[in-house]
């Protein structure tokens, strides 16, 4: 076993594993990267199909970032924003802002101020303790606000961001810890309880027409919690696509039925962005597919081209000013990070940014959008491919036992960890949520690449079944 491989099995813990299968084999140990390619400390290369848990935007040592990192090395790499304040950090806000705003001029619904933290789970937090403090303020104190997400929701793993989770199998353990919030369904066409999906081969079972029952309970989740007098404080959510519960879509205007909803009984709109923001969905961000203008626009993963941990909170004048007061009224907002506003994080993010707003990488994602949605065609002729999903450069493949019955694999047979291995050994690398496969290319990956990465699948799905 290699060197580094011993010293990991001996010291670290793996986020999201069970270490007793990790001790079992001799992981992959990664020593470089390039482009949308990685390189084990073996030299074998695999590609990052799922870009580096979905951070990666434009490929590994990108001369720009890795120039933009290196000249803010010479500068300072870290001061702290608690007493100070910084050119990255400044002019990225700056940036974010403008690109938030695109389709909102008039000031009452811009997005006017960033809270900058660490990673995604950090800035759900943010967001939750900013719209928590707003709304008792505006209510004044009367009652404890209370917060709607949907159903298979993932906003990470900080306390706040698990109450705020609806994945039993990853925040049941934790109940104990939590507060309570509510959930509501969230649209999954494929297993709709009212049997309306689309037909996903010409031979599939008809299907009745959609009739939005999934946005009727989200109508009638708002109307019975006003009955209560204790109006929803917030709704949260992941928009156009929801990553952890499994890449799942929302119908073409679900998003702007259950956002008009929420306003329409005064909740705050928290858009979770870690996974669809910059680029990810075809548009910088996914609230802009539907001109949805959150008053919490979480961003994190991409921010910096996936190259450090940072993260951003945008949020309205309005939440700012109920902040504001005299030292001595203790209005502050008390919350904060020793990495808050870090300076090689916001240059990494600068520069990501920057290349991300060119027509090139807008030209290019548009065609591997296409590519991809090409190459996933040829899946469909294996009987275990039961759905495809796509959103722009987010893919997801749900695995089933037959395609007619549409039978799950239960997780003990573990479905999609063979099919990953096997991808592995292929040469491509992603990480399977249950019984789906996301695939999240790289924004540089080639049409050569694309087609490698998915017939890695096709071919791993022939092998394990
Ligand atoms: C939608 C969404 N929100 C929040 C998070 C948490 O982000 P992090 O792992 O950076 O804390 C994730 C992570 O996968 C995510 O997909």
């Amino acid at each position: 076993m290699h060197k580094t491989a011993q010293l990991d099995q001996r010291h670290v813990w793996h986020p999201f594993t069970q270490m007793r299968d990790w001790l079992r084999r001799e992981p992959i140990v990664i020593a470089s990267g390039q482009g949308a390619v990685l390189r084990d400390v073996r030299g074998k290369k695999y590609l990052d199909a799922n870009s580096s848990i979905w951070t990666n935007l434009h490929g590994h040592q990108h001369p720009k970032i890795n120039a933009a990192i290196t000249r803010q090395l010479k500068k300072i790499s870290h001061s702290s924003a608690l007493g100070f304040a910084n050119e990255p950090a400044s002019l990225l806000a700056e940036r974010l802002l403008t690109a938030a705003n695109t389709q909102h001029k008039t000031q009452s619904t811009r997005l006017a101020k960033v809270f900058y933290s660490d990673d995604g789970s950090t800035a759900l937090e943010v967001a939750l303790k900013l719209a928590y403090q707003f709304t008792l303020r505006a209510r004044n104190k009367q009652s404890q606000p209370k917060f709607l997400a949907l159903d298979g929701a993932y906003h990470g793993d900080t306390i706040g961001a698990v109450s705020m989770g609806h994945i039993d199998l990853f925040h049941k353990a934790y109940s104990g810890m939590l507060f309570q919030t509510d959930k509501v369904m969230s649209p999954y066409c494929y297993r709709c309880p009212f049997n309306r999906a689309k037909p996903e081969r010409a031979d599939a079972r008809h299907y009745r027409k959609c009739n939005w029952e999934c946005v009727h309970l989200v109508e009638k989740k708002f109307s019975a919690q006003k009955k209560k007098g204790n109006p929803y404080a917030a709704f949260v959510f992941e928009p156009l696509m929801q990553g952890a519960a499994g890449m799942i879509p929302q119908a073409d205007g679900w998003l702007k039925k259950v956002a008009e909803t929420a306003r329409a009984h005064g909740a705050l709109l928290i858009a979770d962005e870690v996974m669809t923001g910059f680029g990810r969905t075809g548009k910088t961000f996914a609230c802009q597919h539907q001109n949805i203008q959150p008053d919490f626009l979480c961003l994190a993963k991409g921010l910096t081209g996936g190259y450090l941990p940072m993260a951003a909170t945008l949020t309205t004048q309005s939440v700012f000013n109920a902040f504001l007061g005299e030292y001595h009224e203790f209005k502050t907002f008390f919350h904060g990070h020793s990495f808050t506003g870090n300076q090689l994080g916001a240059a990494a993010s600068l520069a990501s940014l920057k290349i991300l707003q060119t027509k090139r990488s807008e030209q290019q994602r548009a065609r591997l959008q296409q590519r991809l949605h090409t190459e996933l065609q040829s899946l469909w002729q294996l009987p275990n491919i039961g759905d495809i999903r796509q959103v722009g450069l987010v893919a997801g493949i749900e695995l089933v036992k037959n395609w007619r019955t549409r039978e799950s694999f239960t997780l003990r047979e573990r479905a999609g960890i063979r099919v990953c291995e096997a991808m592995a050994r292929r040469g491509v690398l992603t990480r399977p949520i249950g019984n789906v496969i996301p695939l999240l290319p790289p924004y540089c990956t080639t049409p050569k690449q694309m087609q490698t990465m998915v017939g890695a699948l096709h071919d791993a799905v022939k092998e394990v079944f």
